[in-house]
């Protein structure tokens, strides 16, 4: 738990969450009269969990009964977080895909997103058509609500992506774009399905190059063999996919075909 990303205030604050046992998160601090008032607590306890919380003392300096006390608050913040996330997950995600479960590598991704997005590469899910390449997407979705992060996530098909940024009047397209390419994580589905014009290769490459610069994780799946991406996608394009993402290749018949039958 130690390389886990702790939030400023939370450092700030000294909040030893490995020594308590919790997730490390971005926590509501505990209302110190609930320790008096609910837990027979006694002043001078208050004043030093007081102190605790205000980064003047660290846990050492706490009664056992003190230290129980934050760290019940704390384990009810995060289960209560943990399950925002996984109902977030739950309502957004499409029907075909809820049942989609994360495998060990889709979870191992999604924990180092959370403590290091800077260094997580981005996923580039790539296959024939049907081999389940949104399928798996959503399951390292699902994987980034289990961690109970409060990294947000946002899901688009290349086509809809388009269809939301184009310029439309009564509609700031740029503020929209800013938010989009802002997301923590990025799912975009489907990236040269179609053929691009100059107008969506433009608004993918500033996408792809605002998320490239920051170093910002996200999925990406695309039915291009990684031959053919750079004539399907532009070599600028190509190039910044190749250098942040690792590459996941699905094998396989139509699953579709299959289901059919
Ligand atoms: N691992 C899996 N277990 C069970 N069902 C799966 C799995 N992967 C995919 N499927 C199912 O197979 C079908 C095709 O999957 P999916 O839509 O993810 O394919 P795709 O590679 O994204 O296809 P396309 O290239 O057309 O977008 C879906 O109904 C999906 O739910
Ligand atoms: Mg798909």
């Amino acid at each position: 738990m130690s390389d886990q990303w702790i939030p400023p205030s939370q450092q700030r604050r000294r909040i030893d969450f490995e020594a308590l046992g919790v997730r490390p998160g971005r926590y509501v601090l505990p209302d110190v009269t609930n320790f008096i008032v609910t837990e027979n607590g006694s002043r001078e306890g208050a004043e030093r969990l007081h102190d605790y919380l205000d980064g003047k003392t660290d846990l050492a300096s706490l009664q056992p009964a003190e230290i129980d006390f934050v760290r019940q608050h704390f384990l009810d913040a995060a289960a209560e977080q943990l399950q925002k996330c996984i109902a977030h997950f739950e309502s957004k995600v499409p029907r075909r895909y809820a049942s989609a479960r994360p495998n060990a590598i889709a979870t191992a991704w999604a924990k180092s997103v959370v403590t290091s997005p800077e260094s997580t590469r981005s996923l580039l899910v790539v296959g024939p058509t049907g081999t389940g390449k949104t399928h798996y997407a959503y399951s390292v979705l699902r994987a980034v609500a289990e961690t109970g992060s409060r990294n947000g996530w946002a899901s688009y098909t290349a086509a809809d992506l388009y269809a939301q940024l184009r310029p439309r009047t009564g509609r700031d397209s740029e503020a929209t774009f800013e938010t989009i390419a802002g997301t923590d994580v990025l799912f975009v589905d489907d990236l040269g399905a179609a053929k691009l014009t100059e107008w969506t290769e433009e608004v993918t490459y500033r996408l792809i190059n605002h998320r490239y610069e920051q170093c910002k994780p996200g999925i990406f799946t695309s039915n291009v063999p990684p031959t053919q991406l750079r004539d399907a996608l532009g070599e600028r394009i190509a190039s910044r996919l190749t250098e942040m993402c690792e590459r996941i290749t699905l094998k396989g018949d139509d699953r579709r075909k299959g289901m059919a039958a």
